[in-house]
């Protein structure tokens, strides 16, 4: 009896002086809150005011589980991630019932469906196109859709790993980024487009210039098919690549030839190249130095510079073209950027591509110069438009991030990705078991080729690169569509290709 009076005083007396902590604690928080000068809501109500933060915290985290709409998020609503997570499971990917997208936003791109498709026999698989057929060793691509650009540095290394190795089952292509080529691009023994960043990182000498015999050196790797420029990317046109400090280790900064622990940021632009004729002598000396393919990656800002390059490259000759160009849309993503940029500086895709292929083909130079396209192309619709807008190629970079387990948590800069694809914390990155996870990035990228081939059939074409813009209509402010063809008449309506155009029905 008196122990349990002993303990019932005991608690009684905790329970006391819990409530005066906690009243302490208060009326620190209320003083502290009173007196501070930065912030005016907690100064203007102490303590209540802090929740403030707390909720729009965790208000980023609650949204996307609770009230987000399917359609709703940004920038990849939940219909876009499924879809991209139950093709990377390997999943059937049929929906019941009917569509839930809003079918009359303007800009909607509605595919014709053909009175009478092909039959099941009359189907072909998209053949590979050549890249580069002046190089000295010219690139057949076996596929339309590939993997852009992300460096070892803004990925981790197990992500690097999956990619490699998923690339290479699913017989797609994986672009190293600007950061140079790693041990971990080359692992899955697929093929690889190195990337040659502003600041050359991978390819510099000691002091940061452009070193042939770093190059010889790739070219001379088998796996490396192509050596792209980067002029611009679409999150941060005009600005060069960023990785924070944080994310800079050692094995990161020995690959890209700089200083662990400090930030790396690249120049603007390439110091070699400022102006369209210092461009094209650029991209002569790297494809004859490597005998690989070399293109360029940018970002439309306007039609009107580049028209001035397709007259120089004419007056040149066509051999002085870059083999390639990818079109990179102002809404593409990044791991670090600059908000203006990344919200509102260069052209979206859907306007810049046609723009770009239109260019291209005017100056005759169709069946010379491949376009790549890439800005949110995640979804099999996607990249069907992009190849009837005259895309020879599409790339998505965000898309595989989400067959990798991807998020949306929004922390590449962080260094603290809860889902291990872009930090370099042990911890972290555990949680992405590359075994596991490589066989996701080629199921993902082989339903996208098959629905895309879905969608060509459903045309009426043989195959997803005889699809024109015929094949698409757009939807108008007034919600009704009109043909691509007629809002963008093209110079060419079909894509050149190394074979022949008798599938087409
Ligand atoms: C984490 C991350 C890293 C990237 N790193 C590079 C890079 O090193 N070089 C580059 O040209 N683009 C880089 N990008 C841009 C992508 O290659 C691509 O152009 C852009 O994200 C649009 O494609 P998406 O919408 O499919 O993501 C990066 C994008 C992401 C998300």
């Amino acid at each position: 009896m008196q122990f349990a009076m002993s303990v019932v005083s005991f608690l009684a007396l905790a329970f006391v002086f819990a409530l005066g902590v906690l009243a302490a604690v208060l009326i620190a928080m209320y003083v502290v809150d009173r007196r501070q000068r930065g912030d005016a809501i907690r100064r203007n109500y102490p303590v209540i005011g802090r929740f403030r933060h707390v909720f729009s915290t965790l208000g980023e985290f609650f949204r996307q589980y609770f009230f987000a709409m399917d359609r709703e998020e940004m920038p990849f609503n939940r219909a876009q991630r499924d879809w991209v997570e139950r093709s990377a499971e390997g999943k059937g990917n049929t929906v019941a019932f009917g569509s839930t997208r809003n079918l009359g936003i303007p800009g909607t791109a509605l595919f014709m469906n053909a009175a009478f498709p092909p039959l099941d026999d009359q189907f072909a698989s998209s053949e590979p196109l050549v890249i580069g057929p002046q190089a000295r060793t010219p690139y057949s691509a076996p596929s339309f859709f590939n993997i852009s650009g992300m460096s070892f540095g803004a990925l981790s290394k197990p992500a690097v790993r999956a990619l490699s190795k998923g690339a290479a089952k699913a017989g797609i292509w994986l672009n190293t980024g600007e950061g140079g080529v790693a041990p971990y691009h080359l692992e899955g023994g697929g093929d690889v487009i190195a990337q040659i960043g502003t600041a050359k990182y991978g390819v510099r000498d000691e002091a940061g210039a452009m070193s042939d015999d770093k190059l010889r050196e790739l070219a001379a790797l088998d796996n490396i098919r192509m050596f792209e420029l980067k002029l611009a990317q679409g999150a941060k046109p005009g600005k060069g690549g960023i990785l924070p400090a944080e994310k800079v280790t050692d094995e990161i900064a020995a690959i890209r030839g700089i200083t662990a622990g400090r930030a790396s940021i690249s120049p603007n632009r390439h110091l070699e190249a400022g102006d369209w004729g210092e461009l094209l002598d650029m991209i002569a000396h790297i494809r004859e130095v490597t005998g690989k393919p070399v293109g360029i990656k940018t970002v439309l800002g306007g039609d009107e510079a580049w028209a001035e390059f397709f007259e120089l490259i004419v007056a040149r000759g066509a051999d002085s073209a870059p083999d390639f160009i990818t079109v990179d849309g102002g809404e593409g993503g990044t791991g670090a950027a600059p908000m203006p940029l990344i919200d509102l500086v260069g052209m979206p895709i859907r306007e810049a591509l046609p723009l770009m292929c239109d260019m291209r083909d005017k100056h005759g130079l169709h069946a010379r110069i491949r376009i790549i396209a890439s800005g949110k192309m995640v979804n099999p619709s996607d990249v069907a438009w992009a190849i009837c807008a005259g895309a020879d190629f599409v790339t998505a970079a965000r898309g595989f991030m989400f067959s990798l387990g991807c998020i949306q948590a929004l922390k590449c800069n962080k260094n603290t990705c809860p889902t291990g694809i872009t930090t370099h914390d042990g911890k972290l990155q555990r949680g992405l078991v590359v075994e596991e996870k490589y066989l996701k990035v080629a199921n993902y990228a082989k339903q996208v080729i098959k629905e895309v081939e879905t969608i060509a059939h459903s045309v009426g074409v043989a195959e997803p690169r005889l699809m024109t813009r015929a094949h698409v209509r757009l939807v108008q402010d007034d919600g009704r569509s009109r043909p691509m063809s007629e809002l963008y008449p093209s110079h060419s309506h079909s894509h050149s290709h190394s074979h022949s155009h008798s599938h087409k029905l």
